[in-house]
């Protein structure tokens, strides 16, 4: 049973990111069989400079590392050091139809806010495809809003397999569920979008302001909170401390005179706690550049060892041998 999914190389990682998608996928490795890559080819649709495209890509690779991401467990690589996946985006794209591509959400969504599109955006779910029908991948985790392209891949890799003959296995999605809802600082779900953030790796002081700033209600410290598990720095505390500390502050908010100063402190504290570990480890892995871009090279070893049956398989079947 395979496992694969795309690491967007956009920007700074915040903790819904971290209890959305990356926890899960390095509890998975426990499980088994991980594919993980950097979609550094997909962030060309959208970025033209270089130098941030390369820095992207080392930046999320170290933060995930850091994370636990464990390339002992998990084949980690980078999307564009195994270019057979553009040799599979044609095979499968030309059997892909222009109505299908047309439907797709984050195309409508972006020629909707007046960006002229690519080819490279028109065909995103066609590369998305790829990746996951290149490496036999079972299951796929991933947020809502890439359902639909799972849905897509579905299509192709059926549609491949009932013109060419059994080829691609077909993946199943696997949607992420409830723990995606981290409440932002405003109390929406918390979306680089809305600019709720809390960032994994950000700066001390500046972190420690935002949750300083968080707004209240103007209850004061001494009335009783029966709504207390509705608080939003309760709910961020039951994912990020200890779950008797978490629960000693709920029930001390409930009965009153816990103030929200002494429960944003201790919120800030508790996080900044949660995430000592993999902070040291990022430290390291900064200061060893060469460590991450081997680890990475190797991965790309160990995808494109298989990626190669796969290509090969589909050659064949569609008489390109
Ligand atoms: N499109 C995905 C996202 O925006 C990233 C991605 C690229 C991906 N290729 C993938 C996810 C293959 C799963 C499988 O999040």
């Amino acid at each position: 049973m395979r496992t694969l999914t795309g690491i967007t190389p956009s920007g700074t990682l915040h903790i819904g990111n971290y209890f959305g998608a990356m926890r899960p996928a390095i509890e998975a490795q426990a499980q088994g069989d991980c594919f993980y890559f950097i979609a550094d080819y997909h962030s060309m649709t959208s970025l033209t400079d270089p130098q941030e495209r390369r820095a992207n890509t080392r930046g999320i690779a170290v933060d995930w590392l850091a994370c636990g991401l464990d390339p002992k467990r998990s084949v980690f690589w980078r999307q564009s050091d195994v270019p057979e996946v553009c040799e599979l985006t044609w095979l499968i794209g030309s059997l892909t139809p222009m109505g299908l591509l047309e439907r797709a959400h984050g195309y409508k969504d972006k020629t909707a806010k007046g960006l002229s599109p690519n080819f490279g955006l028109f065909a995103y779910p066609v590369l998305m495809a790829a990746d996951i029908l290149l490496y036999d991948t079972n299951a796929v985790p991933v947020g809502q809003d890439q359902k639909q392209h799972l849905e897509m891949t579905r299509d192709i890799a059926i549609r491949f397999n009932q013109t060419y003959g059994e080829t691609f296995v077909v993946p199943e999605a696997v949607i992420r569920g409830d723990c995606a809802n981290v409440p932002g600082l405003d109390g929406q779900k918390m979306s680089k979008s809305y600019g709720n953030t809390l960032e994994i790796f950000g700066d001390e002081k500046k972190l420690r302001k935002k949750v300083m700033s968080i707004v209240m209600d103007s209850r004061t410290a001494a009335e009783p909170k029966p709504d207390a598990d509705r608080n939003m720095c309760i709910q961020l505390l039951k994912l990020l401390a200890p779950s008797d500390v978490a629960a000693d502050f709920e029930a001390r908010l409930r009965a009153g005179g816990l103030g929200y100063g002494d429960l944003k402190k201790a919120l800030f504290e508790q996080f900044w706690a949660f995430f000592a570990p993999a902070r040291a480890r990022r430290d390291e892995l900064l200061a060893n550049p060469g460590y991450v871009e081997q680890v990475l090279k190797e991965g790309a070893a160990r995808a494109r060892s298989v990626a190669a049956v796969v290509i090969k398989r589909a050659r064949k079947a569609a008489g390109l041998d």
